[in-house]
């Protein structure tokens, strides 16, 4: 299968429409574009229309172990790279990815109904910037040396893994990527991504443009389901690292399989993160934080959303007011629109659960769902995937609204009297990925900054993974860090110790 010819690169474009059916039936392996072994594809869809945009190569265990030899094979000679080296090739190819920054934001936008504007063009940038950062980290692998007296050397080195098995989901497919691939590679492994079956495309034409600057084979990618090709990848015997954003459930699996092999797992999972705002906040900046918090623009489909704001009694109907206005301003509409804010949901699957959710909380006594921001009217837009965004008042606390992760633009908000009684209803999760506080009471957000038990804590902001800073949950929502140094030398390295005796 790898004596496929390798194709001439696709040249730029920025017609996501020609892309998507010129990277249809690819994986990408070993230094080239080539089928399924089965010749076996799945449809790729617009969700904004329903139409079929590509058909992505259908791997199984067949490809996954064409992958996985290949990329170990070529993992011997990167790893003996100079560190610094292959920092330098990873730092140059994230100058290729900006130059087809709108070319990716385009085919994303296509793919998953993310806005161009306010969704996949910041994520194209934000890859970017992820393998710049990580590109310039090469010289940082390094070891230690441990006096034990003149005639002893005590070193350490670190070593990377081989084959790393990276599995990513849909909602950030570049960034999530990028967030796995970069590090891994710098550390001196070669990498094998088996990207989300509903967005294959984008993530796929990174690769290519990678592999323009890397040797053949060290970054690979296949796409197709989960069970088929997911977890072959995690069980194949040269795998020796998995690394996995997603559900809590698949997460399990996973590690579940990678338990049997005795391999690392490293795992970004759900949330339901709380946003506490305090009656002494700066109000107009607290109110347009919460609808950049729970990530409306991305239709909530975000592990970080928050889905749980908190705010304190004498601001609260005031709050979800001017929320309500505020998100009733924005534009829900074609997702490749510049003038559009709100895209669409990204499959069939994920708009039945999450208008599942809205059902049981408009038929909840006692609670009001208000709805907002209008339906698009573009008949075009007729079968596309929108739903409007609902802000919810008067659940109960045990309400599955409350409890579970929605990944959709469905957001509860609570009244709150004091401190004591907010910090233990936002600990009250079986998530603990990040949080918020908004207050101007330096105090209170050091108090609670260190009492909530999430992994990220953002106080009167809420950014996105930011490259430099350790990023991960507790409880439910994972297993170790990503974006930084320490995360890629624990991740992705082992530390060697060598003791030479020279008496
Ligand atoms: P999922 O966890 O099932 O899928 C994520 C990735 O795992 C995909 O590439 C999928 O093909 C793969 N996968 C599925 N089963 C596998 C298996 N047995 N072995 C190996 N790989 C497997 O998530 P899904 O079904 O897309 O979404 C369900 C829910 O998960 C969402 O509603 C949301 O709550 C949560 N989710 C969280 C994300 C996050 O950023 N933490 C991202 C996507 C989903
Ligand atoms: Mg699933």
């Amino acid at each position: 299968m790898l004596d496929t010819p390798h194709p001439t690169p696709l040249a730029p474009t920025t017609d996501p429409f020609a892309l998507a059916k010129a990277l249809s039936g690819k994986h990408f392996i070993g230094g080239r574009y080539v089928p399924a072994v089965s010749g076996k594809t799945f449809p790729v869809v617009n969700p904004a229309t329903g139409e079929q945009v590509a058909a992505a190569a259908e791997g199984d265990a067949a490809d996954v172990d064409a992958a996985v030899t290949n990329a170990a094979e070529a993992q011997k000679a990167w790893a003996k790279m100079p560190a610094r080296k292959r920092g330098a090739l990873v730092y140059q190819a994230a100058a290729l990815i900006r130059e087809h920054v709108e070319e990716l934001s385009r085919l994303v936008a296509l793919e998953t109904g993310k806005a161009l504007r306010t969704e996949s063009r910041v994520e194209a940038n934000n890859v970017a910037d992820i393998f710049e950062f990580f590109g310039g980290l090469g010289g940082e692998i390094k070891g230690e040396t441990v006096p034990f007296g003149p005639d002893v050397l005590n070193i350490t080195v670190r070593e990377p893994l081989g084959v790393v098995g990276a599995i990513i989901p849909w909602n950030i497919p570049m960034m999530l990527m990028a967030l796995k691939a970069a590090p891994a590679l710098v550390a001196g492994n070669a990498i094998v991504v088996k990207s989300a079956e509903e967005a294959p495309l984008a993530v796929l034409r990174i690769v290519e443009l990678v592999n323009r600057v890397l040797p053949p084979g060290v970054f690979n990618i296949l796409s197709g389901q989960g069970a088929e090709c997911g977890a072959p990848l995690v069980e194949h015997k040269l795998v020796r690292k998995v690394t996995f954003t997603g559900s809590v459930e698949t997460g399990k699996i996973i590690s579940r399989a990678a338990a049997e092999k005795l391999i690392p797992v490293t795992l970004e999972l759900g949330g339901k993160s709380p946003m506490i705002v305090f009656a002494d906040c700066d109000f107009e900046k607290t109110v347009a934080g919460a609808l950049t918090s729970m990530r409306f623009t991305r239709q909530g489909q975000s592990c970080t959303a928050a889905s749980r704001i908190f705010v304190q009694r004498p601001i609260f109907e005031k709050f979800v007011a001017e929320m309500a206005k505020r998100v009733d301003a924005m534009v829900m509409g074609d997702p490749l629109d510049e003038k559009t804010d709100i895209g669409t949901i990204i499959s069939p699957g994920q708009f039945e659960k999450v208008k599942g959710f809205i059902a049981e909380g408009q038929a909840t006594a006692g609670a009001t769902g208000r709805a907002c921001s209008a339906m698009p009217s573009d008949s075009a837009l007729k079968k596309g995937l929108f739903i409007q965004p609902h802000i919810f008042t008067g659940l109960s606390k045990d309400s599955r609204l409350v409890r579970e992760e929605i990944f959709g633009p469905v957001t509860v908000v609570f009244p709150f009297d004091d401190a004591d009684s907010v910090l233990a209803e936002a600990n009250d999760s079986e998530f603990g990925l990040a949080a918020t506080v908004w207050t101007n009471d330096l105090k209170i957000a050091l108090r609670f900054a260190h009492a909530l038990e999430a992994g990220l804590v953002q106080v009167n902001q809420n950014l996105v993974v930011q490259p430099n800073l350790s990023y991960g949950g507790v409880k439910n929502s994972g297993l170790g860090k990503e974006a930084s140094l320490e995360s890629m030398l624990e991740h992705f390295t082992h530390k060697k110790t060598i003791m030479v005796n020279m008496a």
